[in-house]
């Protein structure tokens, strides 16, 4: 099984280019395929979420063309199955925009249920709500497959219960082409909510107020091919700023757009770092003890819950008690036992995590229970003494394009190996 390798202690230095944006481009490849006319998307990352996505596409016959490893043409005028039931398809979360893209497109969906990252329940009531609403009166669980039919889909006014991003994305997909206006209250503001809202223009959707609390659709009676570049990727950015704070060294992520890092940022700055910022780059300067603080996950602009486990491990390096509250995943604090393993000293209690801050981590055999917390625990491992492995890397090859090769060139000494034998030749060359 594939493990990194890492040696702790080398400061990060260097630069690094940020890739675009997972979570904007499912939703637009899902997008994609609501027109019969040609679609190329650029500036796409090469993760395995993203590969599963295309698979699920292609099983229907979406026709995707890879230009170059970010760039992909698809064409949709192909598609003859409005069913995708490949087993492959639940271990991705937005295999669910299947479901708005092709009831939008083909008033017809039936999808496996999603599986993604066990970080809570992730329920899909409130995608289920508004399809209802636009008039797929079955819409619903069945059989394991999310399924919603209708006869003529109508635009509907959409008040959702709580942010959620899923939902409003696959929402305005669902409506784009739907008759006369749809109106989606209490919509999520992320940037890759603004980025699938763009795209859907570009393609000659009309959607309003995407990146406010109210997102307004007037249906089209048809899209077009276009051509896109899609948004950097806030998380991986963010995470590299946060790999420059816990080995206290001095990163510059490029290819990025600082307006997206601003909460990321000041949580940085508030716990000691230096952060200069320029058009498309944000430079990370970590040169004096780490400081302790408070921090609580929320919808953007708040701190994103996908940046929780990051700052949990540099907080865990801080002097002081620090609190870390999850507001958004219940079950997003599993890594936690893992840190503990390797020295940090910290107590769970519900949806909150309680951190006193310890001098070092030690290097540790740790396994990555998720993504975001997956490269969390690279980080610890990067900031600590001695040697550590991290199993179960499938996890954050979901997210992170090339995570080690990036980390390398900013002087890590990680390498990925595959067998017990080749870690104890890294032990040994590192001593
Ligand atoms: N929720 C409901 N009902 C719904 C939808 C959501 O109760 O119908 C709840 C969820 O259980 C959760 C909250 O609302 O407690 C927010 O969920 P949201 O829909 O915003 O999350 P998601 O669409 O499942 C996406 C990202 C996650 C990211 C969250 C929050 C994708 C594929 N996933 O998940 O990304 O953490 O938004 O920003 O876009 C990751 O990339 O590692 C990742 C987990």
């Amino acid at each position: 099984m594939e493990q990194y390798a890492i040696k702790g202690g080398n400061a990060l230095v260097g630069e690094v280019e940020i890739g675009g944006a997972k979570n904007a481009a499912l939703g637009i490849l899902a997008a994609s395929l609501m027109t019969d006319e040609t679609v190329l998307i650029d500036n796409l990352p090469d993760v395995r979420d993203i590969n599963v996505m295309i698979q699920a596409m292609e099983s229907i016959g979406v026709v995707v063309e890879r230009i170059d490893r970010h760039t992909v043409k698809v064409n949709g005028g192909s598609t003859h199955s409005t069913v995708v039931d490949g087993d492959y398809i639940k271990k991705i979360r937005a295999s669910y925009y299947l479901v708005g893209a092709l009831l939008g497109k083909y008033s017809s969906a039936e999808v496996k249920l999603p599986g993604g990252c066990n970080i809570g329940t992730r329920a899909i009531d409130q995608h289920l709500k508004g399809f209802r609403a636009l008039g797929a009166r079955d819409a619903g669980v069945s059989g394991g497959m999310i399924v919603a039919h209708a006869d003529h889909l109508k635009g509907a006014h959409i008040y959702l219960d709580m942010v959620t991003v899923g939902a409003t994305i696959n929402l305005m997909l669902a409506a784009v082409m739907a008759e006369g206006q749809t109106t989606i209250e209490n919509a999520a503001k992320e940037p890759h909510v603004v980025d699938v809202a763009n795209f859907l223009n570009c393609m000659g959707a009309s959607i309003k107020g995407a990146g406010t609390d109210v997102i307004r659709i007037r249906g089209v009676a048809g899209l077009h091919g276009t051509e896109y570049t899609i948004i950097p990727d806030q998380i991986e950015a963010g995470t590299f700023m946060f790999a420059a704070a816990v080995t206290k060294g001095d990163v510059t992520v490029k290819n990025v757009i600082p307006k997206h890092l601003e909460s990321i940022t000041s949580k940085l700055v508030e716990i000691g770092c230096e952060v200069e910022e320029s058009d498309d780059a944000v430079r990370v300067v970590a040169s004096k003890p780490l400081l302790h603080t408070h921090v609580k996950t929320l919808p953007y602009p708040g701190f994103p819950t996908d940046m929780q486990p990051q700052i949990t491990v540099a907080l865990g390096l801080a002097e002081g008690t620090s609190i870390v509250t999850e507001s958004i995943f219940e079950n997003r604090f599993k890594y936690v036992e893992e840190l503990v393993r390797m020295g940090a000293g910290i107590k769970v209690e519900g949806n909150t995590a309680i951190i006193e801050g310890v001098k070092g981590y030690t290097g540790a055999g740790i396994t990555a229970p998720d993504l975001r917390a997956g490269a969390a625990l690279v980080l610890a491992a990067l900031a600590a003494d001695g040697v550590s492995s991290v199993d179960d890397i499938k996890y954050i090859e979901r997210g992170y394009e090339d995570f080690h090769l990036k980390l390398q060139s900013l002087g890590a000494e990680i390498e990925k190996v595959e067998s017990e034998r080749e870690l104890q030749k890294f032990r040994l060359r590192v001593g």
